[in-house]
């Protein structure tokens, strides 16, 4: 029957009978349900034959023969909806995936956190400002940022606008990335004067001359124009406000499936993963490619159920499984459940971001750019003696010269976090960080290496 579930037991609702974490609770029903009502008539954000290509790409990363980098902000903010933010951030990620090509010889698959990263779960439901116990920020999609009780008051609107602000947003996405923005011949400005060491800098500049050179070569070979001047960019965002997500979801008669037309994947955090709850029944049912956020608190035996659960017939470049334990903690967990999934087709990629917040003496929420790596290295290390293939990297990044993390070649100290300290979540790596960054896991992950 055409709209039928070919999953059993599931419709795009069904979730809606069990136990849900991390959901704002709105005020008036009926307003939530007639926003929902009016979002689910407007046109869908991607178009399901993208996700298709996902999916076989990241089968390709499964393999070894591709390699996944995943980024962009912690919370995504309506106000960062502009040309100059989304270019920045475009051209970092653009950057790091050239690095990363260059380093790995493989083909770079980008996703963006970006174009619906508006919803965030978070530690704690309320949270004291000035004396009073005032409901968390949850995201752009559900309350405002500012400190007090009335705007934090979940309001359905915001979910119509985070909608047109991911359309405006992802509509300059394709623009720049069909439109020659992404053009390798006239390389975006490798900015690379935060680099004070001088050993470190002869090293990335050689790098940057090489990537090109290569380029003028290729070019000289007459591989032409279509793939140089125009590159594929996917993205994502955090499954996390059902609601919406129902609402984004259509059957696909071509397909005889279910996808979430909102996003090319989606990821399940790793506080909502709950095998008998809400989002686990949700994302069972959608066709999309998805990540999977595993950290400290995870059973290798729930892993595997519930990858069992999301991938019964075991597709390949179906599950993204995105490792987030800690510097100095894969060891203790990372080991267990690579051997434990060895039957379970898994894409393993790496988030060396959320297992390492921490806060500075003043109480700001910071991450050190050492710990991040040391994540990557230790992750890196453990895959290769378990023999299992590293397929992807996860980040909290944007292009703007930002003081969140600390350390790098820029140095940037604990004290210096208050210059421009703009994230509504966690801290991110800056523009300078996060080419560092490519840098380094490209030296770390080269074949010669
Ligand atoms: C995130 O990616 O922003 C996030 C909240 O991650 P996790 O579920 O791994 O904590
Ligand atoms: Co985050």
């Amino acid at each position: 029957m055409i709209g039928s579930s070919t999953v059993s037991n599931w419709t795009p609702e069904s979730w809606r009978k069990l136990p849900i974490k991390q959901q704002p609770v709105y005020e008036s029903e009926d307003k939530l349900n007639a926003v929902l009502g009016e979002v689910k008539k407007l046109p869908p954000l991607i178009f399901v034959g993208e996700v298709e290509r996902l999916k076989q790409q990241l089968a390709k990363a499964g393999n070894g023969e591709s390699f996944v980098l995943q980024g962009g902000d912690c919370a995504e903010r309506f106000q960062d909806c502009n040309r100059e933010a989304i270019m920045q951030k475009l051209k970092i990620i653009l950057q790091m995936s050239v690095v990363l090509c260059y380093g790995l010889r493989k083909p770079i698959i980008r996703i963006g956190r970006i174009a619906g990263q508006y919803a965030k779960p978070r530690s704690a439901d309320m949270e004291n400002v000035d004396g009073k116990d005032i409901p968390v920020y949850r995201g752009d999609i559900i309350n405002s940022f500012e400190a007090n009780a009335e705007a934090r008051k979940p309001d359905p609107q915001r979910i119509k606008q985070a909608y047109f602000h991911s359309i405006a947003t992802l509509n300059y996405i394709r623009a720049l990335t069909k439109g020659g923005f992404a053009d390798l011949h006239h390389p975006q400005s490798w900015d690379l004067k935060f680099v004070s060491n001088a050993p470190k800098k002869i090293e990335y500049e050689r790098i940057v001359h090489n990537i090109q050179d290569a380029i003028v070569f290729m070019e000289s070979l007459g591989s032409r124009e279509e793939k140089l001047s125009s590159v594929e960019f996917y993205t994502s965002h955090e499954g996390l406000l059902l609601p919406l997500e129902e609402a984004m979801t259509q059957y696909m008669p071509e397909y005889d499936a279910h996808y979430n037309l909102g996003a090319h994947t989606l990821w399940i955090g790793d506080r909502t993963r709950q095998l008998d709850g809400a989002h686990i029944e949700y994302f069972r049912g959608i066709a999309n490619p998805l990540g999977l956020k595993v950290g400290p608190s995870s059973d290798p035996r729930d892993i595997i159920a519930i990858c069992n659960a999301l991938n019964p017939k075991k597709d390949k470049g179906k599950i993204n499984l995105i490792s987030r334990y800690g510097n100095g903690k894969a060891g203790k967990h990372l080991p267990q459940l690579i051997e434990a999934m060895k039957d379970t087709p898994v894409v393993w990629s790496i988030d060396p971001m959320h297992g390492n917040a921490i806060k500075t003496e003043s109480g700001t929420k910071t991450r050190s750019f050492d710990d991040i790596l040391g994540e990557v290295k230790e992750s890196l290390n453990i895959h290769k003696t378990a023999g299992s293939k590293v397929g992807g990297i996860h980040f909290e990044l944007t292009g703007d010269d930002v003081t969140e993390c600390i350390g790098g070649s820029a140095g940037i100290t604990a004290e210096q976090l208050s210059r421009h300290y703009e994230t509504y979540c966690d801290p991110r790596l800056n523009y300078s960080q996060s080419l560092e960054m490519a840098f380094l896991v490209s030296q770390l992950m080269s074949p010669k290496a």
